[in-house]
């Protein structure tokens, strides 16, 4: 369930709240604006800081219970000493996980004077520390079950002046609780037609117009290299196709591409048991893409964009392709297929060649694509590639920007006699080293012509630990990402 905000002025001393939330940086001095609020309290919220009881520091949290009326109970959640925005946003993401802890259902954040991008940090801060996904549990007994959170109210100095910013904050807290959301749902149940579906209720939710092609269109469009992979699916494929028009007529859209693989068993060449319902997960960078949209059609942003998500499972069975299969893509080009667990770049090679159709003035795909990634960067950051510096600054900056992390790896011409093939034009794998930059070249084949990033977020599109904000599980990344590098280009 999304969270409702509401903005109000005034003296949270007054407030009648079962949580007032106040976020306090590193070594805080009492605020004085909170004098009458502490006077409520006895003197202990400021006493609790000269005691250092609370210090402001990184997911320190402080919880006060109050006699009498005003607020009921006064968290105070530190931001540390990291930047602003940055710090607020995690703050305020670990007192909505609090909120739902306790059971309380609405709380009220103390943002004083707040705007602009920290208070779009404090708004998305706490509905993704909310997030949670219960649907699949049998619910508890009613008197056992606690509220989670549904009402917020941010105390700011002006409501008005605040409005834009909070609007902001939930466009972008919703677009990557959808995506968590879909990243979550197993393989059973989001499926390439439920991603379909997905895309058509954001069309019908914020008009824009969209177009799902299956096996049939696919194959008119000779597709080989993406109806590779559906081969042994008997779940039809689907090229979902997403146009927002906020920008001028004619003018050429931004394009984000999605890799949409419901379920990744690795084929014929199958991956080993461990872990595999992981491989549900595959389809983050769809859902990256659908979270995206949803994100900058509530924003109204003032841009084009496409989305196109190439969607399918990868199975096996009699039917599916083999190592060493020799397939053509619809640009033309041949492909040979040695590893079919390298089925990501086979899907997205069709994608990108159909992005071209749109001459967009810049692709961004996302893919959980490799994990070579994962070992090369880890949980924390994302791979970055692309063939034109001026975006993949761009796409650096607006991660940056977003609390996702991205680091370069090269594209140097040595890489490419890797992905060289006997018998085609290249093949699907490279030797063992560089696995994220031996993709990136095989995708590149696809992206001629066309400025175009790639973002490998085989790492940090779920965690498999608890990261103190967000239970374990999908991140939301590249959400973020995409939407900051659209709105860097918005009029
Ligand atoms: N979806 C996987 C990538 C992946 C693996 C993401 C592990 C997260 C964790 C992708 O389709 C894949 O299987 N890639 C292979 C490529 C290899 C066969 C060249 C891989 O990384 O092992
Ligand atoms: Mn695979
Ligand atoms: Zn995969």
């Amino acid at each position: 369930m999304s969270i409702a905000f509401d903005l109000r002025a005034g003296d949270p001393a007054r407030a009648a709240t079962p949580l007032l939330v106040v976020a306090l940086p590193a070594e805080p001095a009492f605020p004085r604006a909170l004098a009458a609020l502490d006077a409520r309290y006895d003197g202990a919220l400021s006493r609790a800081i000269r005691r250092k009881d609370f210090q402001g520091g990184k997911d320190e949290a402080l919880l006060l219970f109050a006699p009498g009326a005003g607020p009921e109970r006064v968290l105070l959640v530190g931001t540390g000493t990291a930047e602003a925005v940055k710090g607020l946003t995690r703050a305020a993401a670990l007192a909505g996980r609090k909120a739902n802890a306790l059971g309380v259902g609405r709380l009220t954040f103390w943002a004083a004077d707040l705007a602009g991008a920290a208070l779009e940090g404090v708004v998305a801060g706490l509905a993704l520390g909310a997030w949670e996904f219960k649907e699949l549990h049998t619910p508890a007994p009613a008197a056992k079950r606690r509220k989670p959170l549904t009402a917020a109210t941010v105390c700011v100095a002006n409501v008005r002046a605040a409005r834009p910013a909070l609007d902001a904050g939930v466009a972008v807290a919703e677009g990557q609780r959808l995506a968590r959301r879909l990243a979550m749902l197993p393989g059973n149940i989001c499926t390439p037609e439920y991603l379909a579906r997905t895309a058509r209720d954001i069309a019908k939710r914020h008009r824009l117009t969209v177009k799902v092609f299956g096996r049939r269109e696919m194959a008119r469009m000779r597709m080989g290299s993406f109806l590779a992979v559906a081969q042994a699916t008997t779940q039809d494929p689907k090229l979902i196709v997403l146009e927002y028009k906020g920008g001028r007529r004619g003018e050429a859209p931004v394009a984000l591409v999605g890799k949409g693989l419901c379920f990744d068993s690795g084929g014929i060449s199958i991956k080993p048991a461990p872990s595999m319902e992981l491989m549900k997960f595959d389809m983050s960078g769809a859902a990256g893409v659908l979270g995206a949209m949803e994100a900058i059609a509530r924003m109204r942003l003032r841009i084009n964009v496409v989305a196109l998500i190439g969607s399918t499972t990868n199975m096996l069975g009699g039917e599916a392709m083999k190592p060493g299969d020799v397939v053509r893509a619809s640009n033309g080009k041949t492909i040979e297929i040695q590893n079919t667990d390298a089925e990501g770049r086979l899907v997205l090679a069709d994608v990108l060649t159909y992005a071209q159709r749109y001459k967009p003035q810049a692709c961004v795909d996302a893919a959980t694509l490799t994990g070579a990634c994962v070992i090369a960067l880890g949980n924390t950051t994302v791979g970055v590639l692309g063939n034109d510096q001026g975006v993949i600054d761009e796409v650096l900056a607006a991660g940056r920007r977003g609390g996702e992390v991205g680091w370069q790896l090269p594209m140097f011409e040595e890489y490419k006699d890797l992905i060289r093939s006997d018998v085609a034009d290249m093949r699907n794998i490279g030797g063992r080293g560089a696995g994220t930059i031996t993709a990136a070249l095989f995708l590149a084949e696809f992206a001629e012509g066309m400025p175009w990033v790639h973002l490998d977020v085989a790492g940090t599109a779920y965690s498999e630990t608890d990261l103190v904000v967000m239970p374990k599980g999908p991140t939301g990344t590249p959400v973020r990402t995409f939407v900051e590098f659209v709105r860097g280009r918005a009029r």
